[in-house]
């Protein structure tokens, strides 16, 4: 037996390649009060349900308590921004949400996303055209630059800044994923500098935008107006920070789990190879089998609350653990097999409730561009490490490095 509690075995890194049978003992209550503190939540019915009670508040400051566990900086924007709307309670984050919605999505921009298809499907062909040699990283080469890419082209950064938007882009990411015997210092002063930079480019970024606009969505978001007003130029940072750190490593990593599951079930890779068009219910089955947010940490009730007998007091810490609930068997039959035909496949792997998945779309396009080229271009790759090294971060959970055999690429 462990001496680590329930919660320290989820979070340690020895268990990061494979979480899941200690997600199946966390599920054998409905909540499980840690000895650290959080009470943690496993089971789909009760997720699904904490994630729509309003009476669960994502703001920090209604937290009474926190805990020494890794987990909490998810997001985490050092305090140099006002907090982003994934931080906030309504009736600020429904505002700032509309606003930001306003130029992404339907009603008002039903064509934005589906409109960047093209260009989506031009990286992804550039950086698979870039792969040479008969050993890769998955990773270095293809899951990591293809998602900050996209957030620039969506920001509108213009193409002679996106090598210096992605230095910052790697700094920040890095500190989600503390290396053990890390300064930790050095790296909280490379990371704050990194922020005050991208924090200065966009906001010269900003200023020239709200003088002649385009059609990108900082453009829209600095200039834009609707009945929910027009944001500061400060929410406009934070805005924008958060669409870059919710849309980067969490696309890496879900590309790079999908490419990871598809080398382990060889025969759902060729079918994808032989028709493209299996990329949406697969991406679908991987969202719940493999999510990359595996969890939310950073949640908190704003009175007393009773899940199933327990009471959970105002102010704790309340961890519902999203990639848990997609494997309950109480709500998925046989919930450990990787099965793209199946049809009822309403997972929690984007979260629900008034804080999911605002880039839902756009991440459901490019891991599907980009899983269906892989699969019809990577010639017989194999993988050369099973398990692949995982990053640290136990929330947004992916490998690290994706070491492929391949024969060559399909031109
Ligand atoms: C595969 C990729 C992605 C996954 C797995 C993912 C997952 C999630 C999850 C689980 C949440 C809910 C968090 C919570 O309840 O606290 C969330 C929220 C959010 N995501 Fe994503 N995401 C992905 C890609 C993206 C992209 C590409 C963008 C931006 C373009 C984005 C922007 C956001 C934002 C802004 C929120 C906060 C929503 C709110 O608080 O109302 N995400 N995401």
């Amino acid at each position: 037996m462990s001496d680590l509690t329930l919660l320290q075995q989820i979070t340690d890194y020895s268990n990061r390649h494979d979480p899941y049978p200690l997600y199946a003992r966390l599920r054998e209550k409905p909540v499980h009060h840690d000895e650290t503190g959080p009470y943690v939540i496993g089971g789909y019915h009760e997720v699904l349900a904490l994630l729509h009670d309003p009476r669960i508040s994502s703001e920090r400051r209604n937290r009474t308590a926190t805990t020494a566990l890794p987990g909490q900086e998810d997001g985490d924007d050092g305090g140099t921004l006002p907090p982003n709307f994934l931080r906030l309670d309504p009736p600020e984050h429904d505002r700032l949400r509309a606003i930001t919605n306003r130029p992404f999505g339907p009603p008002h921009s039903p064509h934005r996303v589906d409109g960047m298809r093209g260009e989506l499907k031009t990286i992804v062909t550039d950086l698979i055209d870039a792969l040479d040699g008969d050993e890769i990283d998955l990773v270095e080469r293809f899951s990591y630059p293809f998602p900050v890419t996209v957030i620039c082209r969506l920001l509108g950064v213009p193409r002679e800044d996106e090598s210096r938007f992605h230095g910052w882009a790697d700094t920040l990411v890095a500190t989600l994923d503390p290396q053990p015997g890390q300064d930790v210092a050095e790296r909280d002063r490379t990371a704050q500098q990194a922020r005050i930079e991208l924090g200065l480019y966009l906001n010269g970024l900003i200023e020239e935008r709200r003088k002649s606009p385009g059609d990108d969505m900082l453009s829209q978001l600095s200039t834009g107006d609707g009945p929910e007003g027009r944001m500061s130029g400060m929410e406009v940072l934070s805005t924008a920070a958060l669409l870059l750190i919710a849309g980067h490593e969490t696309t890496v990593n879900l590309i790079t789990n999908g490419m990871l599951t598809l080398l382990r079930h060889p025969e759902v890779l060729e079918r994808l190879r032989a028709d493209a068009r299996l990329a949406v219910p697969l991406v679908e089955e991987l969202l719940r089998y493999e999510p990359p947010v595996q969890m939310v940490p950073s949640r908190t009730p704003i009175t007393d609350i009773e899940v199933a007998g327990t009471t959970i007091p105002k102010g704790a810490p309340l961890w519902l653990m999203l990639a848990s609930a997609n494997r309950d068997p109480k709500r998925f039959a046989d919930p450990d097999r990787f099965d793209p035909d199946r049809v009822d496949v309403q997972h929690l792997g984007l979260g629900s409730g008034i804080h999911s998945c605002f880039g839902a779309p756009l991440a459901r396009l490019e891991a599907q561009l980009a899983l269906a080229e892989l699969a019809r271009r990577l010639e017989r790759p194999r993988l050369v490490e099973d398990p692949p090294p995982y990053r640290t971060n136990a929330v947004l959970r992916g490998p690290r490095q994706l070491r492929l055999a391949i024969d060559g690429v399909r031109r």
